[in-house]
């Protein structure tokens, strides 16, 4: 083993000037467990992935079962591999009936590209609109629809015909006209610090994308499978886009995403140009059995059934002067405080107690907690009891 500090700070390839550096050895359930044998709550799953646990066994168990028949045999469309097709029957099974294709894909970025080259191949069109302080991925066509202004300057020129609305502003659905191939938003938006839109909004939106045949792609990668307390976010609004994206969460704890949509729209990545989207570890026979496995467990453990109450829980124990706000779906919450320093100290104070809490990518005034799905009632307790201990000796 070697969990050297240096070798990780110099040999690896560092994404802030500030990493979280907990060593981990081990994880199950909610804890992961350092090499001197700290165990530190994880209530973050491992941003928004670990949503049965970490190691949950009956994942574990379809893993190995897989790891015994094949692991990667050919790129993501050419030979039939039950574990795809297993999954792909599931998802579609528990999705709405339009939502009825699925390609797989390895990460929520690439999801999005998918989404996006699938929507403007199959209008014809071009122009895209986001929303401001959204975020889609880290790859040039996901950075050029996510609203981070600073985390995208540098990168520029990015996507062209790209425009940006506010979330939840019913006047800005005006924008979207005849010449936009897609609207693409998260249905709850994550990184901006837990957004949930109204109701009116989401279907106002679904009205003007039918008026105009635009296409409606919701990114749940983040707020999917459960977190929200239905399966997918969208059930809430009673609207559903005509491209899904997933992935996070969707895997258990193995890197695998997906776009969703009807097969009538999905075909058109078939010809003109023939391979419209390819990739090689799409579709990963592993990641697949991981993912099947996954929805099992969330379907027959219950888990999206206790989400609200156990959501409810945290409210119910973070209450602190000192909180400005709390913004909650679900498991899905942003704490809001008066300063981004604040915040830093109450989350580096969390850890060293051995709970962890997290940022928000464009929002500093608040920390996230997304659990795993499977907490206890106990151990949101015993959480909430050191998160409140370290707001006041911040
Ligand atoms: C809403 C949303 N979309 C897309 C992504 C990108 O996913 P990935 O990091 O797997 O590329 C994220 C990641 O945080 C996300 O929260």
């Amino acid at each position: 083993m070697n969990f050297d500090k240096e070798i990780f700070l110099t040999k690896l390839a560092q994404t802030s000037p500030a990493p979280f550096l907990i060593p981990v050895e081990k994880a199950e359930g909610i804890y992961l467990y350092s090499p001197e044998g700290k165990r530190y709550t994880d209530l973050i799953s491992g941003i928004g992935v670990s949503i049965v646990g970490h190691r949950h066994p009956r994942v574990i168990e379809a893993i190995k079962r897989q790891l015994d028949k094949h692991l990667h045999v050919m790129v993501y469309g050419e030979y039939i591999q039950s574990a795809s097709n297993l999954l792909a029957e599931r998802l579609t099974r528990l999705l709405p009936a339009h939502l009825n294709c699925c390609y797989f894909v390895n990460s929520g970025t690439e999801a999005n590209e998918g989404a996006l080259k699938l929507a403007k191949r199959y209008t014809g069109r071009t122009e895209i609109i986001s929303c401001r302080r959204s975020y889609h991925g880290s790859t040039h066509g996901s950075l050029s629809v996510s609203g981070n202004e600073i985390k995208k300057q540098a990168f520029r020129p990015l996507l062209p015909d790209v425009k940006f609305i506010n979330f939840d502003d019913l006047e800005d659905i005006r924008q979207i006209t005849e010449r936009t191939a897609c609207v693409i938003m998260e249905t709850i938006q994550g990184d901006a610090g837990v957004r949930i839109p109204s109701r009116e909004f989401l279907q106002a939106v679904r009205i003007r994308c039918n008026d105009t045949g635009t296409i409606l792609i919701l990114d749940e990668i983040q707020c999917g499978m459960g977190r929200t307390g239905k399966l997918f976010a969208f059930e809430h609004f009673g609207i559903a886009p005509d491209i899904l994206t997933i992935a996070k969460g969707f895997g258990g704890g193995l890197p695998i995403g997906a776009f969703i949509s009807d097969r009538k729209i999905m075909e058109t990545l078939t010809h003109d140009p023939m391979l419209g989207h390819i990739t090689t570890f799409g579709g990963n026979p592993v990641c697949c059995a991981s993912a099947l496995a996954t929805l099992t467990v969330l379907e027959e453990e219950n888990l999206i059934g206790q989400v609200e109450d156990k959501g409810k829980l945290f409210e119910k124990y973070l209450k602190h002067p000192s909180i400005r706000e709390l913004r909650r779906i679900g498991l899905l919450l942003a704490v809001d405080f008066d300063s981004a320093e604040r915040v830093s100290a109450i989350v580096n104070n969390c850890k060293e107690r051995g709970v962890i809490c997290y940022w928000f990518l464009s929002h500093p005034y608040s920390f996230r907690i997304a659990p795993p799905l499977t907490i206890t009632s106990e151990q949101i307790k015993e959480s909430c009891e050191v998160i409140l201990d370290a707001i006041n000796k911040s």
